[in-house]
């Protein structure tokens, strides 16, 4: 089957199917085990809150990057440049699909580039780690920055999905050694990102050892790729569609075992979710899924989403009274439940969150 027709695939899936696990940690539905802890006096003007913030030396808007998604086709083509130019518009951050297919042929370059629309904003490249195991070198990781003019390279990790594809490439032996030798080649920063199955602190720990600038935990509980693949073919993998580490666990983790930026991302679904994410240590918060219908029908109703996340995210800023994002990261944070008892049993110290004042 051909990249394009799986990217097709993979966006009719996605906008037609229920393809979210709802166990983020985050939100209401399966269970909430976050809360962040009302001010009764927020001692702040709403109209003085700002969000703007710095992530890998640029100058964000809002804390907020729209995640990789896609490229390769005429309406994958669309949605790029849809996203792009409320990207733009709002000062933030966005990453585009995998760019395999423009790779392997030149002819869908114009599907991932959006720099007429968008000449300002963070925008990041992608390319799966798997295909630097099949062949690919420093000169493709160069093809793809090139390509879209990107500030960085952002390589994807996604072993669950690859290994729920019947035509998946599975030989993952030897990811760390070529992060590792990217690092060293490339000048643009390199962000490893998961798919939505989580990093664990013993793989932030290895990768940040490879010499990378930012991690995306890209936790399970927003879209799973096993849930995508499974509705694709039915090669019985349904057992795995829970598979992961839910994001707000993946989080902690992260952020309690190493010192480099982080993206917070899947299931991500509003501000509130986004103020905990960063009251949680993350740098800045991603979000695909919910870009994704919006996307293919026009920039300005990607921007009308913008809109309502920003609000809710200044709103949720001035119940817990902070004027800016740092003042945000110092709040205090309450962990229960799952999330709590997972982190226990890692050993991992939760105290601190619920401890400040
Ligand atoms: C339609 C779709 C296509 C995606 N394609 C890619 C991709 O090509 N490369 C990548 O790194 N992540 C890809 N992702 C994963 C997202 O970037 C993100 O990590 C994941 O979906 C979790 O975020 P969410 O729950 O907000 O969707 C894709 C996600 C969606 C929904």
């Amino acid at each position: 089957m051909s990249i394009s027709k799986r990217k097709s695939d993979h966006i009719r899936i996605c906008l037609e199917k229920k393809v979210e696990t709802n166990k983020t940690g985050f939100d209401n539905i399966n269970f909430k085990d976050i809360d962040l802890v009302h001010r009764a006096l927020p001692e702040v003007n709403l109209k003085d809150i700002g969000t703007g913030c710095v992530f890998l030396g640029k100058k964000l808007n809002a804390p907020i990057i729209i995640s990789a998604m896609t490229g390769g086709t005429d309406e994958a083509e669309k949605i790029n440049k849809n996203i792009a130019e409320a990207a733009q518009s709002f000062g933030i951050a966005m990453g585009v699909g995998s760019q395999r297919a423009a790779i392997e042929n030149p002819d869908l370059e114009k599907t991932y580039k959006v720099r007429s629309v968008a000449p300002d904003i963070f925008l990041v490249a992608n390319l799966g780690i798997i295909q630097f195991n099949e062949g690919y070198s420093i000169n493709e990781a160069k093809k793809a920055i090139e390509m879209i003019d990107a500030d960085a390279l952002a390589l994807h990790l996604n072993p669950l999905q690859e290994v729920c594809q019947p035509e998946g490439d599975t030989n993952w032996g030897n990811c760390l050694k070529k992060i590792k030798e990217l690092c060293t080649k490339l000048d643009k920063p390199i962000i490893v990102k998961e798919t939505g199955a989580g990093i664990s602190r013993e793989v932030a720990v290895e990768l940040k050892n490879t010499g990378i600038s930012a991690l995306d935990i890209s936790g399970s509980g927003g879209t799973s790729w096993s849930l995508v693949e499974n509705y694709r073919n039915d090669n019985g993998m349904e057992t795995f569609n829970n598979w992961g580490i839910p994001t707000a666990v993946s989080l902690i983790e992260v952020v309690n075992s190493v010192k480099i930026p982080v993206i917070a991302s899947g299931g991500i679904r509003n501000g509130i979710d986004i103020a905990k994410a960063l009251c949680l240590g993350a740098d800045i918060v991603g979000m695909a899924l919910p870009f994704l219908k919006p996307a293919t029908k026009s920039g300005k109703e990607v921007k009308k989403l913008l809109k309502k996340l920003t609000i809710e995210l200044k709103t949720t800023m001035f119940l817990v009274g902070a004027k800016n994002i740092d003042e945000l990261r110092k709040k205090p944070v309450v962990i229960t439940g799952k999330t709590k008892e997972w982190l226990e049993s890692r050993g991992v110290d939760i105290k601190k969150f619920s401890a400040r004042k």
